[in-house]
């Protein structure tokens, strides 16, 4: 299977903040962020492995800006690094000013997602090969971040998370 560069998988999205999906403080709600992050992470998902995908794990999300009503949402979805079947997808969002045009980060998020048949069973993906400095650290503390996640999720002992273990060493 012929490996992938990360912006293969590439996805930008762009919409508005609409009245229906803020808050009481007139701000974007988290769950309505969460679903377009999904959306977009599948389909980056998706264009890396030419596979049906599923969400297997939203393994971070930093809220770390409320995006005001009217607001313009960007979403930029990459996969970071595949692993077997699964794939880790890094999110960015970032909110367009709308005299200057400039382009604030907003939050970041990372999914994982898992190809798999029309039966539901995981499949084989290309790997992937980082090419940016961004991409290259990413990649490399992706593996990291996948054994966290299968600890947390109990699919992993503590003891076999090597990478993680190597933190605290
Ligand atoms: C995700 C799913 C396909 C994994 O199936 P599974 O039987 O656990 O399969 P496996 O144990 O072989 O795991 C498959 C891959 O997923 C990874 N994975 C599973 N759970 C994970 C988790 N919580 N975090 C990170 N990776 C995970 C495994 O490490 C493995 O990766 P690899 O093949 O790249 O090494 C299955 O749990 C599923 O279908 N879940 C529902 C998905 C869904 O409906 N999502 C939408 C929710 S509304």
């Amino acid at each position: 299977m012929q490996p992938k560069t990360a912006l293969q998988s590439k996805t930008v999205v762009t919409d508005i903040v609409l009245p229906s999906e803020t808050n009481p403080l007139n701000n974007l709600f988290g769950g309505e962020l969460l679903a377009r992050m999904d959306r977009a992470a599948s389909i980056a998902a998706r264009r890396h492995s030419r596979r049906i995908v599923v969400t297997a794990s939203v393994n971070h999300v930093a809220f770390n800006r409320s995006i005001p009503l009217g607001s313009v949402v960007t979403i930029e979805a990459k996969v970071s690094r595949a692993f077997t079947s699964s794939m880790e997808i890094y999110l960015d969002v970032w909110i367009e000013d709308r005299e200057s045009g400039e382009c604030v980060k907003a939050n970041e998020a990372i999914y994982t997602f898992v190809a798999v048949d029309e039966t539901g069973r995981p499949v084989k993906i290309p790997q992937l090969i980082p090419e940016s400095d961004l991409e290259k650290q990413r990649y490399d503390a992706a593996l990291r971040r996948k054994q966290l996640s299968l600890v947390l999720a109990g699919k992993m002992k503590p003891v076999d998370a090597t990478e993680l273990k190597a933190l605290f060493e």
